[in-house]
Formats: structure tokens, sequence, C-alpha cells
């Protein structure tokens, strides 16, 4: 028998934890025998001292694990899907699973929800009447099957040990490692019976990862571990400075991308959305370069099928597909408040991490698991840095439901967006791309 606090204090002092401790560590945890304490300095001790590569692969193994896999085998696609590492404004998914799904892939897709500052793209579905997150194991894969695409939350049977030990560590500080960023993640992909995972890895100021240096090394890192598990993964490092998109906040994201469905949003959205798909029929050998996976792309766009497969996964999960018709209509706020701009000029800056907060204060995330959310609240109409503006023109319209609230927000949008008389160079969207040679 492997004693806990002898694992823990090699851990400490700097040593490296064999596969076979760390599994016995993991198991002991989820099956209760391990207490929470223990887990918590485990934690701690890999917070500070860091693992190998080879210790944050048994680690994603061990958690793996933990519960059951997912078996895919009878989808006659291959399989797919998309995980980022969450930002403000990130709605890729909602309009990347229905066009990959388009594209002939299918996309088990098995989401979070918002905690902090990054919205979820759970809470952004339940925005529409009916959407259910919680469909069974069986009819998840039917609608897979069908469709191409589904979007729902995590099980019980998924990777049961993270689900406890991402918890532990949201209240022990002990949630920016890499190693167990990695294991927390690749572990729930792994299970999912994926053929190719496409990572999404933000970094910036409305990011986990704050420097590009350390979003390079999770991505790197996370890569590996797929590819040790026998997967094709590959990784976008993606900027998350600036808020991805126009509208922030639940309701108003799902708005922003059946506009994007309908092919009347582009710029930056669009372009992340299309570039991190790209990568999956890549990687899926639907496309044989990134021209004509973008090409293909812009076709099927076009086409409109994209939006068909995102009406039918939102009417097979219980939705209404009538957003899908008129997005504007979905739960509107009490008040919808214009932001005039002070100046006339350029937009130089905008703040992800500002709005990230406006739109918690509102209400529309939370600051703990079991909080609930305000669907309806947020921003749209944002601006974006290199957009002109005019002196009395809205910098954003903000939709509130709560006085008190509004107040907070706008105090912590009133530095958040620059304006210049110089108009800047674009921002750059993709820093990296890291995709099997
Ligand atoms: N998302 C996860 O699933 N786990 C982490 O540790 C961080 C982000």
């Amino acid at each position: 028998m492997r004693v806990p606090q002898w694992i823990i204090e090699k851990k400490r002092d700097g040593q490296d934890l064999s596969a076979d401790e760390i599994t016995d560590f993991i198991q002991g945890y989820h099956s209760g025998d391990i207490p929470d304490y223990q887990m918590a300095a485990l934690a701690m001790a890999i917070y500070l001292n860091g693992m190998s590569f080879e210790e944050t692969a048994a680690l994603t193994e061990a958690m793996m694990h933990s519960g059951e896999l997912l078996d895919t085998s009878a989808l006659s696609r291959p399989v797919c899907d998309k995980h980022s590492t969450g930002g403000i404004g990130d709605k890729v998914s909602l309009i990347l699973a229905p066009l990959a799904a388009a594209c002939g892939l299918a996309v088990p897709m098995i989401s979070g929800r918002g905690l902090g500052i990054t919205g979820g793209t759970l809470d952004k579905l339940e925005s529409i009447p009916g959407y259910r997150t919680d469909l069974s194991e069986k009819e998840f894969l039917k609608v897979v099957d069908e469709v191409g695409c589904s979007i729902i939350g995590q099980t019980s049977t998924l990777a049961p040990a993270d689900k406890k030990l991402y918890a532990l560590r949201d209240v022990t500080g002990t949630v920016p490692s890499i190693p167990l960023i990695t294991a927390s993640i690749m572990c729930k992909k792994m299970a999912e019976g994926l053929d190719a995972l496409v990572l999404d890895v933000k970094t910036g100021r409305g990011a986990f990862m704050k420097t590009r240096e350390d979003a390079e090394k999770l991505a790197k890192n996370m890569v590996r571990v797929g590819e040790t598990m026998g997967k094709s993964v590959g990784a976008l490092l993606t900027n998350m400075d600036i808020p991805l998109g126009h509208c922030i906040g639940n309701a108003l994201e799902v708005r922003e991308s059946i506009e994007c469905l309908q092919g009347k949003v582009r710029g930056p959205l669009w372009e992340v959305t299309r570039e991190l798909t790209a990568a999956m029929l890549l990687l899926c050998g639907k496309a044989s370069d990134w021209e004509s996976a973008r090409e293909t792309l812009e076709d099927t766009l076009k086409s409109g099928k994209a939006l068909e497969v995102f009406r039918q996964m939102v009417a097979a999960q219980g939705g209404d597909p009538a957003v899908c018709d008129h997005p504007r209509d979905l739960a509107p706020a009490r008040e919808i408040l214009p932001a005039p701009s002070p100046e006339s000029g350029y937009v130089t800056d905008v703040n992800a991490d500002a709005v990230g907060r406006a739109v918690l204060v509102l209400g529309g995330g939370r600051t703990r698991a079991e909080d609930g959310i305000d669907h309806a609240v947020g921003l749209s109409d944002l601006v974006t840095p290199g957009q002109s503006i005019e002196k009395g023109q809205p910098l954003y319209n903000l939709h509130g439901n709560d006085d008190k609230r509004i107040q907070q927000a706008r105090e912590l949008l009133r530095d958040a967006i620059q304006i210049a008389d110089e108009k800047p160079a674009p921002p750059v969207l993709i820093y990296n791309r890291m995709m099997p040679t």
C-alpha cells in the first residue's frame, strides 16, 4: 500500500512521481479513501513544483480512467471536437460545431459553464427556451449521429475525478497550473472517443493564460499529451486581449452566433471560427491545405447548411428552433442603454478583462459554481479596434435588468475603450498554429 502523505512529501520536495503513484492517488481520491485535504496538498505541491511531461500524461490517463469512455465507434463520420481555454465573447463553439458537422464531421461536444469572467457554452445555449444540456449518453450519441453535432454538459460518468478535483482547485488557489490544466482538459476530451481534437488556447487580459509564453507552454503540453494517447491534436494560440465579436453575454452571444451562421457577421469572430474549423477539417482529412479548407467553410456557410444543422440540433435537444429565424427576440433585458462616445476618432483598444467583469456584475456570469445567471444581460454592438467612431455614437449598448448592477458595470467600463486620431494596425487574431507534421 502506498501512503498518501509520502507521495505528497515526494512532490513537495521536488521529486518526480511514478505513474503508479499518480494512478493510486487519483483512484484513492475518486473512491473517497483519500480526503480533500490530502488531494489539496498534492495539488498545491504540483502547482508549486510542476510536473514532468511523463507525470502530466500519467495524471491525464488516471483521471480519464476514473470514469467511462464515450463509445463513438458506431458513428460513421470522423469524430472531432474543439476545446477553448475560455475567454470573453468566445461563442465559437456555437458556430463551429454545426459548421464542422455540415462539412461531414461528427462533433460530440461536451462543454462547461462560465466561471469567473469567462463565459461558458452551456450557459449561452440555456438561454434558448427548452434547450436541454443534460442529455443521457444514449440521447447525446443519437443527436450526433442524426444531426452531426450535439452540445451538452459534462456527464457524471465522464472523468468524474476531474469534476471533484476541479472544484477543489477552484477553492484552493491551484487552478493556474500548466500540468493541472493540461490533465483536466485532456482527460475529458480524451474520454469523448475522438479521432482528432483542436485546442483554442487563448492568451491575453481576458484569458487564464495572461502571457504568450505560458499559453504556448500549455498548448504544447496538451498537444503532446494527446499525441501520446494516439490522437491527432492541433492547437491555435489566439488573442484574448480584446473580446471576440460585438456581443458579450449569454443570449446576446447566441444571437450573434446565429447571425454569423446566417452570414451577417464577418470580422474577427468569423475569422477565428473559420480557422479553428479549418484545423478540424485538416486533422480529419476533409481538406488538404488551409486555403481549400477555408473555401469549403465559406461555401458551406453561404449555402445555409451550417445554420440548418444548428436548427436541427436545437430542435433535437428540446429547444425552440424559431430562435434561428428571430435571434433578436431571445431573452430581452428590461433596459437597453447606449453608451455615447465622448469623442470622434478610431477605437484603438477594448479591454477584454474590463468587459468580462462588467458582464459578470450585470448578472451574466457567476463567482461561485452554484450561482444562477441572468441570460438577458450583457453588451451588444460593442466597438472593436480599428473601427471609426463619431462623437455621440454608441460604443456599446448595455442590456441590464437591475439599476445598481448597471451603475457598477458602467463604472467598470469607463476606461475600457480607448479612442485616438490615428487608425491602429488591425489586431493579430492568431499568434501561432501547432499542427501535426
Ligand atoms: N478548464 C478545465 O476544464 N480545467 C482547467 O483546469 C482549466 C480550464
